[in-house]
This record gives C-alpha cells, structure tokens and sequence, in this order.
C-alpha cells in the first residue's frame, strides 16, 4: 500500500537526505530562488506529488513563504498537489493527433481504467491526462508516459502498454531511454540528478529527419542574411570566427549525432519496432 505523505514536515532523516540533494540543487543558481522549479521536483520525487510538508521544505531551504512555493506550484501542470499515479499517461487530443486516432485511445483508455482527465486509479498505477500537443505530431497520434514519447500509436497498442505497466512490467518508449521510470524516479531526474538514461535511444527519428534529407538531396539551403550580416535580423549573438560547433543539420549537430552508446538502428528496424507493425 502507497504511504502518503501529509505531514507538514519531513522527519529528521528525510529532511537531511533532502537538505543534502537540495545544496546540490542550489549551487547550481547564483540566486538561490532560482532553484524553486528542481526543487519542487525533488520533493515530488519522495513523495510523488507536492506535498504540505514538501512545500514547507522549499519554503524553508529558499526563504521563501509557503504561499510564495504554493503559488508556483500550482501554476505548472507537472506540479500534482495529489499523489500520482505512478506513471501518467497522456494522450495527445490536439488537432493532429486527435483526428489521427487520438481521441479515440484517449474513449477506450478511460473506458478500460473507468477514470476521467487528471484522476488515478484506485491501485496508484495509471494518472491518465488529456495533453496538449508534445511537438511529435510526424508521429501522431502521440501518448506519453511519464513525458517519454509512445509514437504512432493505436487504441491497441496504447491499452497493450497500458496493461503492461498494471502488471508491474518493463516498458520502453519509441524514443529515448530503454524503459520508462516511475514517477518518482523521473521526478528527480527532473530536479537535475542524472539517471544515465539520457543518451539511450533514439533521439531523432526518421520522420523528423525526412526534410532534412530532402534539403540536402536537393541542394535547398535557407536564404542568405542580407549584406552578408548574418545575424542583424535575427538579433542571435555572432558566432566567434573560431566556434567549430556545427550549425543546426550540419554534420554533427544534434539532429546528426547517433545517441551514444545507442544500438546503430537501420530504417528497416525503426520501421519494424515502431510503424507498420504496430498498427496491425
Ligand atoms: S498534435 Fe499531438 S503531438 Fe502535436
């Protein structure tokens, strides 16, 4: 059984493993308020949502008010001022992904939990949302689990995912690492503690690189900046004459480097694991 925390503040112990985690948090901000956001996600990361006593904790280690902390946390939706679901599954409803099947995971998804928009199953397992578009509409229709990407998917497979995570077992999103973690476990990797998960994967798929390969097949570039002032219109800072970094679809930028220590996927693969199969 789940024990919620509604205590307004933590016990000695607790209090000191997260005064510790905190310190960290704050030297990474010149001004210590500055650490709010992470903060609230650490607290969300012992208790699974923001909790009296978290709130009381960010309030003492910022110097700031609890109405202050309440105030913040109750403007961000990732923010839960009751205890989550242990993985929360969104389903994206906007334009795109509802007309490509969104709308209807999102009927057969709260049919089959028997829950609505922002409510948990009576186990804790599944918070289902209705979301908002997760700028993966080449994928759509989209549902997230603990904001990792679920592309292209079916009333099928999204109830198949859904199932898998009641029954306690692994489950790995399209993108990215190779399992969803809990809430909990995302929440602080949320607060700036690195998992090791960030560079599994696949970062860019093969949809969102096809204009991209199009461009370059074609020789197509973006307009040349007038009189040759590259950066007058956008108002983006020079870059040094001696910066190397690669610009934005040039060999080795972001869109180009393969996730490290990521498996070399062909496009037959991707296809296989992810598209068509899925959808039959
Ligand atoms: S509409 Fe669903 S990701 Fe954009």
């Amino acid at each position: 059984m789940t024990v919620v925390n509604t205590g307004r503040r933590y016990d000695d112990a607790t209090h000191a493993r997260l005064a510790a985690d905190a310190a960290q948090v704050l030297s990474r901000y010149p001004d210590p308020r500055s650490a709010l956001l992470p903060l609230l996600h650490l607290v969300q990361s012992e208790d699974g949502f923001v909790s009296p006593s978290g709130i009381a904790f960010c309030a003492e280690t910022l110097d700031l008010s609890t109405a202050q902390v309440s105030a913040v946390a109750t403007f961000y939706t990732q923010y839960k001022r009751r205890p989550n679901g242990e993985y929360t599954v969104g389903v994206c409803t906007n334009t795109l992904c509802g007309i490509m099947g969104g709308d209807a995971i999102w009927e057969d998804l709260t049919e089959r939990l028997g829950i609505g928009n922002d409510e948990t199953t009576a186990d804790g397992k599944i918070t289902l949302e209705r979301i908002e578009c997760n700028a993966a509409c080449d994928y759509a229709p989209v549902m997230m689990i603990n904001w990792e990407f679920f592309d292209n998917q079916t009333p099928e497979s999204a109830a198949d995912v859904v199932g898998r995570l009641i029954a306690g077992e692994p489950v790995a999103p399209t993108r990215g690492p190779d399992r969803v973690g809990t809430f909990k476990e995302v929440s602080r990797v949320l607060a700036g503690f690195n998992d090791g998960h960030a560079n599994e994967g696949v970062a860019a798929g093969a949809p969102t690189l096809r204009g991209l390969e199009l461009a370059r097949a074609h020789g197509w570039t973006a307009p040349a900046y007038p009189d040759g002032d590259s950066d007058s219109d956008s108002g983006a800072a020079p870059l040094d004459a001696g910066d190397t970094t690669p610009g934005v679809g040039e060999p080795q930028s972001s869109t180009d480097r393969p996730a490290a220590g990521a498996q070399e996927r062909s496009g037959e693969q991707e296809k296989t694991e992810h598209g068509s199969e899925k959808e039959s």
